[in-house]
């Protein structure tokens, strides 16, 4: 075990001050001879950004899709926003889910659909939050205002570039006003200026909404600027947690792989 793993995990439980958003604990998932989480730890505080890192196939996704009650794990918990999602019926994950916003890796809006419309998207399906709100427009308008388009809002995605459309997503993504934001890989695909920019409006989002990110990301430049801490997810476990300078400094091989240029 590395010295930063033993040093940043007494942090965690000594902070026990701040109000935990997220706390994966012991989580185990297999699939067949597959050993995919075996014990990942992982806690995310209010207001955090937490970035996470594993190579590919690690088990980033298994892992958020635990984490958001897509897939159930073998054993361990799943708390988010103080409720455990392992035991929720369909009914009270939906509620939660209102709670949560996800920006997917590469975009993913709806090609058929206005810019509006795919923002309008997750007002309707959580009708329950937008009682009394007859006129979306204005939701609309400032969730595109946050991210500088609000000019776009009659196009169609095919009209914007890559850019573009991962900055809808963000406003898709913050149009509920979420507690919690999960992004997969937000900067991937993108040329380094958009994907500054893009960092650059996630955090002016956790600034004005107070949010709290789990940010899964392969961009180093990315975890550098954004996160607060970071956790490794090395075979299956949280290897290694801390912020970007300790992890950095670290002498652990298995730590040093992610940060080799
Ligand atoms: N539904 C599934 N059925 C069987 N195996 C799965 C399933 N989902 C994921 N896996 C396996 O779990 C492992 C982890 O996959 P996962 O998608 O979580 O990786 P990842 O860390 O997100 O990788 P990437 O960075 O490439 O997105 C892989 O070996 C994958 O084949
Ligand atoms: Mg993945």
């Amino acid at each position: 075990m590395s010295e930063v793993k033993e040093k940043i995990v007494s942090t965690v439980d000594a902070g026990t001050t701040r109000e935990v958003v997220v706390r994966l604990r012991d989580l185990y998932k297999s699939f067949g001879d597959n050993k995919v989480l075996n014990g990942f730890n992982m806690v995310l505080h209010k207001g955090e950004n937490l970035v996470v890192m594993g190579k590919s196939g690690s088990g980033k996704s298994v892992m958020i899709k635990c984490l958001v009650g897509l897939m159930s794990p073998d054993s361990g918990i799943v708390e988010v926003l103080g409720k455990n999602i392992v035991t929720m019926d369909q009914e009270d994950l939906d509620e939660l889910r209102s709670d949560i916003g996800f920006l997917f890796q590469g975009s993913a809006l709806y090609d058929s659909m206005t810019v509006r419309e795919n923002l309008e998207f997750p007002m309707r399906r959580h009708k329950g939050r937008f009682k009394g709100v007859n006129d979306t427009l204005p939701l609309v308008r400032e969730a595109l205002e946050n991210v500088g388009l609000a000019h776009t809002m009659d196009l169609m995605p095919e009209e914007l570039s890559g850019g573009m459309k991962r900055r809808v997503a963000l406003a898709r993504a913050i149009i509920l006003k979420p507690k919690l934001i999960l992004y997969d890989e937000p900067t991937s695909g993108l040329d380094p200026i958009t994907a500054k920019e893009i960092i650059g409006l996630m955090r002016s989002i956790q600034k004005k909404y107070g949010t709290s990110a789990l940010i899964i990301t392969h961009d180093v430049d990315c975890a550098r600027v954004i996160s607060e801490r970071m956790v490794l997810l090395v075979d299956g476990i949280n290897y290694a947690e801390g912020t970007y300078e300790e992890l950095v400094a670290a002498t652990d091989p298995k730590i040093n792989a992610f940060f080799k240029k």
